[in-house]
């Protein structure tokens, strides 16, 4: 039996891969790689499509015994989904509505789903946890939401479990070195933080101070990839005894603020990082920390790479040896 990978060339689908194969799995991949990398997969069989092409999907599901799905395929930058949400309800809701139909008729009943923070948008507690109110403020969340309840309808219709992974905010590389974070372009605070240490940026802009936390920068709950991964084997292994569709945060609990994690990067790194305070960027929460209660308890999941210091010096080794990402 072999597991699909939709989006396992991209960040955290590479490493889900990469954790898949060290434990024998076979694996086949879905990725249209225009935001993936060829060079981030590390081995299975690599479809190049799309989700949205039936005929690639008839082909891997005849081609190959697929038990489960891993759903990662998607858009997921917040500000460009404000700018294009036809983008991300074409290629996020559209396209995992034509994964879920070719695997209803395939006979596939399992899938793992990529989540995030973002269905919960402002937070009424914190931490969040998985009764908390999902209520996204970006377009991005929103399409997320919309996938979680469209596997929700397919399990009433038609019997396919889901469990839905809901993270907070992923950093960090493979402890091989072989594969990190390389996105274009980058958005997310450490690798812009890690560029500016290495002289690829002049500083790094901090999008407010003024917010209601104790330096007035906003928190967040950084969780390793590494982790991450481990938690989507788990999730497989789950639905493979039986369980029945469920939704985790996976976080590690502990807020740190953007100066907090801009400070550790300058004792990780050793470099003079230069910051600005600059306006706020519009949809940013305050506060974002999870209760992954739930996921440890259900699934089994200990997070093991949970020092800040420690996933920060992972990231930096990838792009001390990857300057320019995979392409050299
Ligand atoms: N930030 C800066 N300067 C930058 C980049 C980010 O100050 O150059 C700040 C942001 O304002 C935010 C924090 O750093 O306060 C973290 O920002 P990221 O862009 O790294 O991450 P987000 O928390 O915005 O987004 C992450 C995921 C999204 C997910 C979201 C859930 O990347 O996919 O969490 O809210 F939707």
């Amino acid at each position: 039996m072999a597991v699909l990978v939709t989006g396992g060339a991209g960040y955290i689908g590479s490493h889900t891969v990469a954790a898949l194969l060290e434990r024998g799995e076979s694996i086949v991949i879905l990725d249209n790689l225009q935001q993936g990398h060829r060079e981030a997969v590390l081995g299975g069989t690599l479809y190049e499509g799309d989700l949205r092409d039936p005929a690639i999907l008839d082909r891997i599901f005849t081609e190959n015994s697929i038990d489960a799905v891993i759903h990662f395929a998607a858009n997921s930058l917040v500000g460009e989904s404000m700018q294009l949400p036809g983008k991300y309800y074409h290629n996020n809701v559209y396209g995992t509505l034509c994964l879920l139909e070719k695997m209803q008729e395939h006979g596939v009943k399992r899938i793992v789903f990529s989540s995030t923070a973002a269905t919960y948008g402002e937070p009424e507690n914190v931490p969040i946890d998985e009764h908390d109110r999902t209520l996204p403020t970006n377009a991005y969340g929103e399409t997320k939401l919309a996938m979680e309840k469209m596997m929700k309808w397919f399990d009433i219709a038609h019997g396919i479990k889901w469990i839905s992974l809901r993270y907070f905010n992923a950093a960090g590389a493979h402890e091989s070195g072989k594969i990190g974070e390389d996105h274009n372009p980058e958005t997310h605070l450490i690798p812009i933080v890690l560029q500016a240490a290495l002289g690829q940026r002049p500083h790094i802009s901090v999008f407010g101070d003024d917010y209601a936390t104790p330096d007035g920068t906003c928190i967040r709950d950084y969780i390793h990839v590494s982790d991450l991964a481990d938690a989507h084997v788990l999730a497989v292994d789950k639905l493979r005894s039986g369980s029945d569709s469920a939704v985790y945060n996976l976080g590690n609990g502990q807020g740190f603020s953007v100066k907090e994690v801009i400070d550790i990067a300058r004792q990780v790194t050793g470099r003079d990082i230069p910051a600005v305070i600059e306006a706020r960027r519009a949809g940013d929460p305050a506060k974002l920390v999870a209760s992954s209660q739930r996921a440890r308890t259900e699934l089994g999941w200990n997070p093991v790479r949970s020092k800040l210091e420690d996933i920060i010096a992972s990231a930096w080794s990838w792009h001390l040896h990857h300057p320019n990402g995979y392409s050299k």
